[in-house]
């Protein structure tokens, strides 16, 4: 690795080197016109090549993989749209154009929200309606059709499933979404392929070449020294991490489902294939590309193969690679793991984010839940406090549901310091979700691990909060609490710092949807409960007032409209926790960069009674006086005596000075 009074000359090496490789360069390259290109591989070229040194440096053909990467890089420069281009260099100069408070994002499947590509063209005037200008549009390349993980199994990389539609309906989108201001998220399933893949039918026929795309193994010697350290994804439908292929004759590593290969990024042909990939989608169009499973992306014996350092390099030459080719084109990571290691997908030993720009917060959606669930924020408030700061031009995407499972993967320590046994607590809440306590919400256990006692919860937001089986027992007060803790945990996204991301038919109070159990191909996943088809006759009640349809979409749109106006909310690192005494209540203070006294006291109760809080109380000191308070987001006064501010059960407020 570079570093210290070695790095001049490792410098002038990465030089000579980048000069031999643009000679070397195919003609056809050669002869385009590469300004920026050659400006921007300057600038990038010391670090790309440092850190394909430290991942590929010791192999016999590393020059020649390090020629075929700015190759590949150079094409994918050439296949760029002047479009794309000029919006790349405008996002170059406006660098922070994305912690803007303007972005709210949402999740949808294209034959779930929609029918299919063209159908969901359709549905631009739904998210306009809202206020959505962030689409990620769940995975749609193509799959096998029973053994697809919802989209995550892909056979083939640059083709659409014929199901949902064609790459003209996909780029016809992205052009209407430019035209709108709205951005396109998809999904770069980076981790691994379906074994219907060519370069896995090829490994099964018995070629070598594609066999070291893979982790292959002859006997059980080293996939059993890798299982005594790696946990299980999916322990209850596809225990184990290893799979034997009859037809390869061989073992191969298969952490998902069985059918699901990973691919191994030892192997330089596999990061410069995946790269090639990643670049052909952001030429589609695509400007948020959300990496599928990062946390996975090396393989180490001894370690449990998650969050491993030389994933992060994977990650960061990849970003390297896309900012010479592609500088516009953000990346979300997607790593579900320990509150400490999500932000280092952000970049470790940096200022400004070198990894992904964007990471799912985890941690935040889990202690929301937490704070349902026991009705208090002990928790919340923990963990948040240990939640590391981030690096600059980073950002959260802040979420109540996605389409997996909800894990509680606190820290222990945070647990513990709150008065709990960690065990004992995560037990606690898988049962009460799924309704052991209270016949409230109507949660299903995914994947229950008999040997460590873990599982995870399934279900739809309005189905976990208690709407459900309020609407069943037609009790008009539970009805309009489970609302209100809707609108309690949207208050807290949508205010936290971050691009917040709705869930499919969250703001539309969508329930559980049980059809997947007479699906032989879903039956063993429960994630599939919270992946509906939208009613879209239904969905048009959110038109009509006193409907729970009505009650929601237009609380949600009307906060989204305020967030957008409040420079506070925009993300700089511009939050604090406060703390209170009182231990239901949530509270944090935004400030606005530019202008500091301009700022947003968010409190939120999440206890099913009024509780109150003492504006004197708070460290430090939000407001000078406690006249002309506002609550942004009702448009009203407080309910408030003298210093003492009370909150409703499950109310939350956006208070400021009028
Ligand atoms: C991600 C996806 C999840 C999928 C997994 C494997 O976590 O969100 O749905 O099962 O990756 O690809
Ligand atoms: C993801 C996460 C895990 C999640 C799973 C899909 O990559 O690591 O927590 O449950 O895959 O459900």
């Amino acid at each position: 690795m570079p570093g210290g009074s070695a790095e001049p000359m490792y410098e002038q090496i990465s030089h000579s080197l980048l000069n031999a490789i643009l000679d070397d360069l195919r003609p056809e390259i050669r002869r385009q016109d590469l300004r920026h290109f050659y400006t921007r591989l300057g600038a990038n070229f010391y670090a790309i090549h440092s850190l394909f040194v430290t991942l590929y440096g010791h192999r016999d053909d590393f020059k020649l993989q390090l020629l075929r990467l700015v190759e590949t890089m150079a094409r994918g420069y050439i296949d760029r749209s002047p479009d794309l281009e000029s919006l790349d260099i405008q996002r170059e100069d406006d660098y922070n154009w994305f912690l803007s408070q303007k972005w709210v994002g949402m999740a949808v499947y294209s034959n779930g929200f929609a029918e299919n590509l063209p159908d969901l063209a359709s549905k631009i005037s739904y998210f306009q309606e809202l206020g959505i200008n962030m689409v990620h549009i769940l995975p749609i390349l193509m799959c096998p059709s029973g053994k697809s993980d919802g989209g995550y199994a892909i056979s083939d990389f640059r083709k659409i499933d014929d199901r949902v539609g064609t790459l003209d309906d996909l780029r016809r989108i992205a052009d209407e979404f430019r035209k709108r201001d709205i951005l396109l998220v998809l999904d770069i399933v980076l981790n691994h392929t379906s074994d219907e893949h060519e370069w896995a039918r090829r490994a099964m026929a018995g070629e070598k070449h594609y066999q070291d795309y893979y982790h292959v193994f002859d006997d059980r010697d080293i996939p059993d020294v890798f299982e005594q350290n790696m946990p299980e994804v999916f322990p209850e439908s596809d225990p184990g991490n290893f799979t034997w292929n009859g037809e390869m004759g061989k073992w191969v590593m298969t952490v998902f489902h069985e059918y699901q290969w990973d691919l191994n990024y030892a192997n330089p042909a596999v990061f410069i294939e995946m790269l090639d990939v990643l670049l052909f989608w952001a030429n589609q169009g695509v400007d948020v590309l959300r990496l599928d499973a990062v946390a996975f992306l090396w393989k180490k014996l001894g370690t449990t193969c998650q969050n491993e350092r030389k994933a992060h390099l994977i990650l960061q030459l990849m970003k390297d690679c896309c900012q010479v080719t592609a500088p516009g084109v953000l990346f979300i990571a997607e790593a579900i793991v320990a509150p400490t290691e999500i932000t280092k997908y952000f970049g470790e030993d940096a200022i400004v984010a070198k990894e992904c720009e964007i990471a799912y917060n985890a941690t935040l959606m889990a202690l929301l839940w937490d704070a349902v669930a026991t009705r208090n924020t002990r928790l919340l408030c923990q963990g948040l406090k240990s939640l590391p700061n981030k690096l600059e031009r980073a950002t959260w995407l802040n979420y109540v549901r996605c389409h997996d499972d909800i894990g509680f993967g606190f820290d222990d320590s945070d647990i513990e310091q709150v008065g709990y046994e960690p065990r004992a607590h995560r037990r606690f809440l898988i049962d009460y979700f799924k309704g052991d306590f209270d016949a409230i919400p109507r949660g299903l256990t995914f994947m229950p691990n008999d040997t460590t006692g873990d599982a995870r919860i399934c279900g739809s937001l309005a189905s976990l909060v208690g709407l459900e089986s309020a609407l069943e027992s037609k009790d008009q007060a539970l009805i309009a609490t489970a609302i209100s803790r809707i609108l309690l945990m949207h208050g807290v996204i949508l205010s936290f710092g971050g691009i917040p991301l709705i869930y499919n038919g969250d703001a539309l109070g969508v329930l559980n949807d049980y059809s997947f159990y007479a699906d032989p191909s879903k039956c063993n996943d429960t994630r599939w409960v919270h992946r509906p088809k939208i009613d879209w006759a239904k969905a048009e009640l959110r038109r009509k007032p006193g409907t729970v349809e009505h009650t929601i979409f237009s609380a949600i749109k009307k906060m989204i409209t305020i967030r957008k106006e409040i420079s506070a909310f925009a993300d700089f690192n511009n939050r604090q926790i406060l703390p209170l005494e009182n231990d239901h209540l949530l509270a944090f203070v935004r400030t606005n960069p530019l202008r500091p006294s301009e700022l947003v006291l968010v409190v939120a109760n999440f206890n099913d009674q009024p509780r109150f809080f003492d504006l004197d109380s708070l460290v430090p000191s939000v407001f000078s006086s406690h006249d002309g308070l506002v609550d942004l987001h009702s448009g009203r006064r407080p309910s408030q005596s003298g210093s003492r501010i009370v909150l409703q059960a499950y109310q939350f407020c956006w208070l400021t000075k009028t």
